[in-house]
């Protein structure tokens, strides 16, 4: 049986006293968690230096061995850096980082590593280092999303004067500005951004000294060790501590509903890159060929993070599934809580980049977007022009609808067809030149200029109140 007397080839285990014969290697495979869980090594020092730190402060640990924790575990940092850097994965035989850790602390510290863990489990042990990485992660998707929404912002205002159809069912319904639609997409990653912002100070709070499930027996101010390790609050209840993982699950099924956010954009766009629409022309960057045939340019990256979307939801489902039925506090099912958070992080991660850079090199062509429109696309204009004459809009409704029958049945479409056959249907159509006015996509669009329209001034609206937001510290 591996000891910790016996620390230079032995696998270090941090239990085991008890047990005369070793895991099988099966239940070895199944149960290390190295290799995903080292990845919160910085997380898993500072929480120590922060427990280390603490117990020194309340009498458990004097200032020799004080020190020497604190220096020890700086080397185990820097080695582990330097060989994660290096070679990608230690090659450590222990089941966890925080066997690792206190393996290579005795090797610097000397028996002083023996007495970090008094009072410490793995599990508010484990639980902090979760939340700890949790916070410096969920500021880097805050900011690629941030960055998204200025690339989004930065060309609605470069190419406000475009004009495109604006789709309902996918079929053509009004023009719009295609700083519109980009908008439209910026708006709702605005409120992933507030929504992953809100879910900080639920997880802003310190599981560290509420040990196995029962709490910390030695008098440790956790208020304090909490703020020095960067946490607005500790967990008030030590089995809450060690068994909730409510932050994981609001956090994936934010990353979910980002995901799908993702997803619903590159569908459009897609849309819009197919030879039947042709408006929008991905750079060569973000897209990809066919091996078989020559002309292809497909849009893989957005299709990756369209299918992504439902890796993200089944995360998501995976982790809650979990937690469904599991007996109060530290159950072994919740060890792969991190293998599903970093796997979901890191999808979406990489979505963004992608997406990102998809965003930032498109081309939208103009005159494709402005041929796709259709004088069909004016019949509510028409409509709006009998409204402000006193017709009421029900009624506007169907005498538009009867000058779409008269068009077709004449094979013409609106603006062909003649003036007569307006006013034979609604003499409040009144003057040629009235009826002609109203097709101008320019000034169609202009005519919703209230809050959060197409028109231009709303338009621009939309990128000061983006922007002012993005401004904000
Ligand atoms: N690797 C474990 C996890 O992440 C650490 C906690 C182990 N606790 C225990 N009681 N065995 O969940």
């Amino acid at each position: 049986m591996a000891s910790v007397a016996n620390v230079s080839n032995d696998r270090y285990q941090l239990w085991g006293g008890c047990f005369a014969e070793e895991p099988s290697d099966a239940l070895r495979r199944l149960n290390d968690s190295l290799a995903v869980d080292c990845r919160m090594f910085r997380e898993d020092i500072s929480g120590s230096q922060g427990w280390a730190l603490e117990l020194h402060r309340s009498g458990h640990l004097n200032d020799d061995d004080y020190l020497a924790i604190k220096q020890g575990l700086q080397k185990v940092a820097q080695e582990i850096e330097d060989e994660l850097c290096k070679y990608g994965k230690l090659s450590d035989i222990e089941e966890d980082i925080h066997s690792v850790v206190e393996r290579r602390l005795h090797k610097h510290a000397g028996d002083a590593a023996l007495k970090l863990h008094t009072a410490r489990s793995r599990n508010d042990q484990s639980a902090t280092d979760t939340r700890l990485w949790m916070l410096a992660s969920f500021q880097k998707l805050s900011d690629a999303l941030k960055d998204l929404i200025a690339i989004l912002a930065n060309r609605a205002e470069k190419e406000i004067n475009i004009i495109t159809p604006g789709y309902t069912h996918l079929q053509r319904a009004q023009p719009i500005r295609w700083s519109q639609f980009l908008l439209s997409h910026a708006w709702a990653f605005h409120g992933d951004v507030t929504r992953l912002e809100e879910q900080n100070k639920r997880l802003s709070i310190c599981p560290l000294g509420s040990g196995a499930l029962a709490g910390c027996a030695l008098p440790i101010d956790r208020t304090r060790l909490a703020h020095s390790l960067g946490f607005q609050g500790v967990t008030p209840n030590s089995m809450f501590a060690v068994s909730s993982r409510d932050h994981i699950v609001e956090f994936l099924n934010w990353s979910a509903l980002c995901g799908v956010h993702l997803s619903r954009m590159s569908e459009d766009l897609i849309i819009y890159s197919s030879q039947e629409f042709g408006t929008v022309r991905l750079s060569d960057q973000f897209s990809t060929g066919s091996s078989l045939m020559p002309q292809k340019r497909n849009p893989d990256g957005l299709e990756l993070v369209r299918g992504a979307a439902a890796l993200l939801l089944a995360d998501s489902v995976a982790v809650i599934s979990t937690l469904k039925g599991l007996p109060s506090t530290y159950n072994k099912d919740l060890q792969s809580d991190k293998e599903i958070l970093f796997r979901s992080y890191d999808k979406l991660a990489d979505c963004l980049k992608v997406i990102n850079g998809t965003i930032a090199t498109l081309e939208v062509n103009a005159e494709k977007a402005l041929g796709t429109l259709e004088p069909t696309m004016l019949a509510t204009d028409l409509a709006h022009l009998l409204v402000r004459r006193g017709v009421p809009f029900r009624r506007a409704h169907h005498h538009v609808g009867a000058l779409l029958r008269r068009a077709a049945e004449l094979g013409t479409d609106l603006l062909n067809l003649p003036h007569h056959e307006y006013t034979s249907i609604c003499p409040e159509f009144g003057k040629e030149t009235d009826v002609q006015s109203i097709f101008s996509w320019e000034a169609s669009v202009e005519q919703y200029t209230s809050l959060g329209g197409t028109a231009k001034s709303a338009v621009e609206h939309q990128i000061s109140l983006l922007r002012r937001w993005l401004q904000q510290p």
